[in-house]
């Protein structure tokens, strides 16, 4: 199954959730489980460029993919939540989005000083959630510099705001 095979398994419902947004609706995809399985492939072909200790992932869509490729590598998975989720001491970011404003947290203590952290999500729109999440993980003491997605959307300029934060992007399909 090819790039353009994962991008067909994708949906596009106009107007959700505000009118403008062309919302790239990702379960299509993950009902199809030969979708599913390649696109984590993906990840893991784009990731092995790299050495990493552990990866991290976004809530929610994140975790789907995050988790996945974490087993695949035989790393451990950092869940970065949204706001209000986790029943411990956090630390937290607030942050805009294509289409709303939203927080991110983290338990510091999941991670340890130096720890080399591959960022997770399942898409890359304006990219002000993936910096949240490097922002985050880098005030725990990670080092992050590379983040992978399934989904790019180009027009809306992520990787280009992700690099002038130090995050190398890459995605499956753009
Ligand atoms: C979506 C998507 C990314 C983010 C990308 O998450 O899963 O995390 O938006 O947008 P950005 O690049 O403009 O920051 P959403 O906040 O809708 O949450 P969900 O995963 O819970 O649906
Ligand atoms: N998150 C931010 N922009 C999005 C879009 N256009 N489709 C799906 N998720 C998104």
């Amino acid at each position: 199954m090819t790039a353009d095979a994962i991008k067909a398994r994708i949906r596009t419902v106009p107007d959700f959730p505000k009118k403008g947004i062309q919302f790239r609706d990702i379960t299509t995809l993950l009902a199809d489980g030969e979708a599913l399985a390649m696109s984590v492939q993906e990840l893991a072909r784009l990731s092995r460029t790299g050495q990493f200790d552990s990866v991290a992932g976004i809530e929610a869509r994140g975790f789907i993919f995050g988790t996945a490729l974490a087993i695949q590598l035989g790393l451990g998975f950092i869940p970065l939540r949204k706001g209000g989720k986790l029943p411990v001491e956090t630390i937290g970011e607030d942050y805009s989005l294509e289409y709303g404003i939203a927080r991110l947290e983290l338990d510091p203590s999941l991670i340890a000083t130096g720890e080399r952290v591959l960022l997770v999500d399942d898409l890359l729109a304006t990219g002000g959630t993936a910096i949240a999440g490097a922002n985050l993980l880098r005030r725990a003491g990670a080092v992050v510099d590379r983040a992978l997605f399934v989904i790019d959307l180009p027009e809306l300029g992520g990787a280009k705001a992700l690099a002038a934060h130090g995050l190398n992007a890459e995605a499956v399909v753009t």
